[in-house]
């Protein structure tokens, strides 16, 4: 089994999350490259040489967040949770070491649960974005918010949304998952309150409110 350290060194981490910071570092100038060859800014393989100038320029995107297109002017070296939080005013995604430690970022993209802190604007274009909003059914709390409310799953409530995206992520693959697999599907997520517990019964509530919905 491949150490962190490892993964870094080669920037081939395979894990949920989906990028190291090696890999984050590196994929500015990639990201920046697409970036700018779909909007049509990349004008000759000259320019495409230099990841310095792109990654300075603003660059048009188009986002796709809880189902809604958003056309964005972004710097290629933007996070998404930057871009979520800043440019689209949704503050359920939280910022907490924004280096992929703590789990408080989580949002999924496609479906699969991803650290927004270490995913580049850019790169989530074309992609399905879900934020906490997104949980929302109109005016009422979502499954699994509503299930981490019942189980009283919260203290200081900071790791809570990026907690609930988790178990939402494993819910959409998952749907009646088990304690071994609803722990795992947390274990990216850093709760300093200790709340374990109650999340992992939320977890397993969820999945019952979502299959009775
Ligand atoms: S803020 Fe993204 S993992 Fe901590
Ligand atoms: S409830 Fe406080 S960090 Fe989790």
């Amino acid at each position: 089994m491949r150490n962190k350290e490892d993964e870094e060194k080669t920037g081939q981490c395979q894990c949920r999350r989906g990028f190291t910071r090696r890999g984050f570092l590196t994929s500015v100038g990639v990201g920046a490259m697409a970036a700018l060859a779909t909007t049509g800014k990349l004008s000759s393989a000259k320019e495409a040489s230099s990841a310095e100038i792109a990654a300075e320029q603003a660059v048009v995107i188009t986002l796709t967040v809880n189902e809604r297109s958003h056309q964005l002017l972004v710097e290629p070296r933007w996070s998404l949770l930057y871009v979520l939080r800043e440019h689209l005013g949704l503050t359920g995604t939280k910022v907490g070491c924004e280096r992929g430690e703590c789990g408080a970022c989580t949002v999924l993209i496609d479906d699969l649960p991803r650290y927004a802190c270490l995913t580049l604007a850019v790169e989530a274009e074309g992609r399905r974005i879900t934020t906490l909003e997104g949980l929302m059914q109109g005016e009422e709390l979502g499954p699994v918010q509503q299930a981490f409310v019942e189980e009283d799953a919260m203290q200081c409530g900071y790791c809570i949304p990026g907690q609930i995206m988790s178990v939402e992520g494993l819910l959409r693959a998952r749907p009646q998952p088990n304690q071994a697999e609803i722990r795992q599907a947390v274990s990216g997520n850093i709760c300093r309150c200790g709340t374990y517990p109650h999340i992992f019964k939320a977890a397993a509530r969820a999945a019952d409110l979502k299959a009775k919905r």
